[in-house]
């Protein structure tokens, strides 16, 4: 469920009409609403009632700072990839106690940066980086808290460019070295081993995998205890998927994910961890566009829109689905004639939807993309020399610019002219 409804025929974002936020901010923009936001958080926050747990929002998703802090204020943590969002994650006020570091090619300076401002736990993805974790807290003064991501082996049944939980995946360690790999951290100074760490992928649309790797995780655990480790927090990573088209998708609910984990993992006596990023911010963001052309093919129609592949770049990617509709509803009897949706970058790939059926629009008509919070905004690129597109967050009948669109001259001036040019 979304805030994202039309009311007296035009669609708002929970209060406010998207056209009263496109005649301010201009198209294309992304926009997302705060109530969505809480909503999808608070659905782990209930999953996973009864058990000690942190919710840490995979900051990758979606990352503008106004959108850490909503949910820091909701008392998420967050789980980070880079120094950049461990920096963002800091600026939107998140403390280090609650920011998780992934990610399989940490550097020493990242590492440094996160042990000097405070880290609940590095997630350590090989032993070579356990090495350099080791010798960079050592020769900080610093104790790194660790978890060692396992690769269990299993596929996540995804989409092949998000499926992270396979051996031949450059994600983790083979759940077979898990042990050995433990041993030698207990050994290492500067390193405490704190739990273990799983993630098999993104958009799964089925419990089965997770509860798999899980069931593997809980094995694994018993057999570290039983050789001395202390374990006393899982991290199982993010993945719960989410319906791009509102008729035939049902992925799990969380409630029904956090029932499972409490069956497979309960009575092990652990903190939990999840790292959810589509889930929360997914359905909790739009794309927001204005058709310039109608033009008419041989054979077929394009509607061009004034967003491209660089703004949203899922479809064109992944060949991802996410449903287009019209701002201002169109007339229930109105005819929906198929077209190709698709933006004005130069490649054939700029193609958001091939033979969508969509009402009658024309040029100056505005149209939302669905589903886009998540893995929208932060993938986009200039391609094309064009400006990156604004955020607009809405909270109740309130919006406010979260992220402003730069000027041409903000964009070209950042080019540099070598001294003999
Ligand atoms: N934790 C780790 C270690 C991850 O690598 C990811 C996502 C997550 C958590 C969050 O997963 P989520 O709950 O959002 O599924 N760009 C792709 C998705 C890439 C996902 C990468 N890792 C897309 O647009 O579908």
């Amino acid at each position: 469920m979304d805030h994202f409804l039309y009311r007296d025929g035009k669609l708002h974002a929970e209060d406010v009409p998207l056209t009263e936020i496109a005649a301010d901010v201009g198209t294309p923009f992304y926009c997302y609403s705060t109530a969505t936001l809480t909503r999808h958080f608070q659905l782990f926050q209930d999953a996973l009632a009864g058990m000690d747990h942190l919710v840490c929002f995979a900051v990758k998703s979606l990352s503008n700072q106004a959108v850490l802090r909503v949910l820091s204020d909701l008392g998420a943590g967050m789980d980070v990839v880079s120094e950049g969002e461990y920096r963002r994650a800091q600026a939107a006020g998140v403390p280090g106690e609650r920011i998780v570091f992934s990610g399989v090619g940490k550097t020493r300076e990242e590492m440094a940066y996160a042990l000097i401002h405070g880290i609940r736990q590095f997630n350590v993805e090989s032993a070579e980086e356990l090495r350099v974790l080791s010798d960079v807290a050592a020769g900080l003064g610093k104790t790194a808290p660790i978890t060692l991501r396992v690769n269990p082996d299993v596929d996540a049944k995804t989409h092949e460019k998000i499926a992270t939980g396979r051996k031949e995946d450059k994600f983790g360690v083979p759940i077979s070295a898990a042990r050995a790999i433990y041993a030698e951290a207990a050994t290492l100074p500067g390193i405490e081993v704190v739990g273990v760490d799983v993630h098999i992928g993104s958009q799964l649309t089925d419990l089965a995998p997770f509860e798999a790797a899980f069931t593997k995780i809980a094995d694994l655990t018993r057999d570290l205890r039983a050789e001395g480790h202390v374990i006393r927090r899982l991290d199982l990573g993010g993945g719960l998927g989410i319906p791009y088209t509102r008729s035939n998708e049902t992925p799990p609910l969380p409630m029904d994910y956090g029932a499972m984990i409490k069956r497979v993992l309960g009575d092990l006596d652990v903190e939990i961890e999840i790292e959810p990023g589509r889930l929360i911010s997914g359905n909790a963001g739009i794309l927001v566009a204005s058709v310039i052309y109608l033009k008419q093919g041989e054979g077929r129609d394009f509607l061009i829109l004034d967003a491209a592949m660089n703004d949203l770049i899922r479809p064109a990617m992944y060949g991802a689905h996410h449903d287009i509709i019209p701002v201002i509803e169109a007339q229930a009897a109105s005819l929906q004639r198929p077209v190709d949706i698709v933006g004005p970058v130069c490649e054939s790939g700029d193609t958001f939807a091939k033979q969508r059926a969509m009402p009658a629009l024309c040029a100056g008509d505005l149209v939302a993309f669905r589903s886009a919070g998540a893995y929208g905004a932060v993938m986009s690129s200039e391609y094309n020399t064009r400006p990156l597109i604004p955020e607009v967050l809405v909270q109740g009948d309130q919006y406010a610019v979260i992220r402003a669109r730069p000027s041409f001259d903000e964009m070209i001036n950042r080019d540099k002219l070598p001294a003999w040019l």
